[in-house]
């Protein structure tokens, strides 16, 4: 495959009008997100929720792509068929997220940086084989007393582009995901300085690292208030300043920017979108690639009860139509009072 190959796979993982599902939650957060309705996590309550979000009729007009945990890419549907080929049949595009998590970082207390390295080559070439088109690693970047660090965002930065430069040599698409998270009572103004700096931070290793961006989706934060501060910025002050600061710290080279939820509401994420949307054409798209904002509706109407998949997946296909049209600005609170 060459470079234009990469490039064309990467502008359609942010073709007009579609996003992506991050459904890739690891064994110890699907567990978190199942018990919040009551559900047990098993082998067989996970390919019944997954299967639910894979065969949701209408998805494939809104979603480019889908991001698999390891278990998932290995599993089959209900009926027999690998989930990869179900998704692919349908003109989605597999993806894998392919980190190890984000561990403490020794000496540096409350920081963490992200593992997953070592024999990462022959896990990319394993899922290539298993039909992973595009991968994800996600950096998390914490907000607090003293932090982030310089030497933290470096740690993490310079993680990434060993991975983005690993997967352009399997033939795999990058999802480059610096977050820096929301939990903590910081300001916007904060959140916009950490976020440009992490960016910064990320794109000097990515171009040290000799990696192409044109076949590289970024997946960062909103530049939004802290989850705890007592004043929190609107829907237009988020939008543009999340623009400003992208505009500032990521080069017009980039494939495609989707965004991750991060613990916004559904309704929120959406609303940000849009409004970023809605300020007029920058140099790359500006999609979703959310778990949260997409899933939360859809578990809560779900519950583990086969007699309510179908509603689930009507609620599943709601989101990411919003989604779809907040793409192009046009998402209204009508749509959400339609489908109520
Ligand atoms: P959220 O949209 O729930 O933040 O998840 C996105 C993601 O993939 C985290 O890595």
């Amino acid at each position: 495959m060459s470079m234009s190959d990469l490039e064309l796979l990467a502008a359609s993982l942010v073709a007009k009008g579609k996003g992506i599902l991050a459904a890739d939650e690891s064994m110890p957060t699907i567990k978190k997100r199942f018990d919040g309705v009551g559900l047990e996590s098993t082998e067989a309550t996970r390919q019944a929720y997954r299967d639910l979000l894979f065969t949701a009729p209408q998805i494939e007009k809104y979603l480019s792509g889908v991001i698999m945990f390891d278990e998932t890419i290995r599993a089959t549907a209900r009926n027999g068929t690998p989930f990869a080929r179900v998704l692919a049949d349908r003109g989605i595009i597999p993806g894998i997220k392919v980190d190890k998590g984000a561990w403490r970082l020794p000496n540096f207390p409350g920081e963490k940086v992200t593992e997953g390295l070592d024999g990462l080559r022959d896990r990319l070439m394993e899922y290539r084989e298993m039909g992973a088109r595009f991968a994800k690693w996600r950096a998390v970047i914490a907000i607090g007393d003293g932090i982030p660090t310089h030497y933290c965002v470096e740690a993490n930065a310079h993680a990434l582009a060993r991975y983005a430069a690993l997967c352009h040599e399997q033939e795999i698409v990058p999802i480059v995901e610096p977050e820096v998270l929301m939990d903590g009572d910081h300001s916007i103004e904060t959140c916009e300085q950490v976020t440009e700096m992490t960016l910064r931070l990320t794109f000097n290793q990515l171009r040290a690292h000799r990696v192409a961006l044109e076949a590289v989706i970024l997946k960062p934060n909103m530049v939004v208030s802290g989850k705890d501060a007592t004043e929190q910025a609107g829907v237009e002050q988020v939008a543009e300043r999340t623009v400003r600061c992208l505009r500032r710290s990521v080069p017009a080279a980039v494939a495609g920017i989707c965004f991750l939820s991060g613990g916004q509401s559904p309704e929120q994420a959406t609303e940000h979108l849009n409004a970023m949307n809605a300020l007029g054409p920058q140099p790359w798209e500006l999609s979703f690639s959310y778990a949260r904002a997409l899933q939360e509706p859809v578990l809560d109407a779900w519950r583990g009860d086969d007699s309510n998949t179908d509603r689930a997946q009507k609620v599943f296909a709601h989101r990411a139509k919003c989604n779809s049209e907040a793409r192009y600005g046009r998402y209204t609170k009508q749509m959400e009072i339609m489908a109520a």
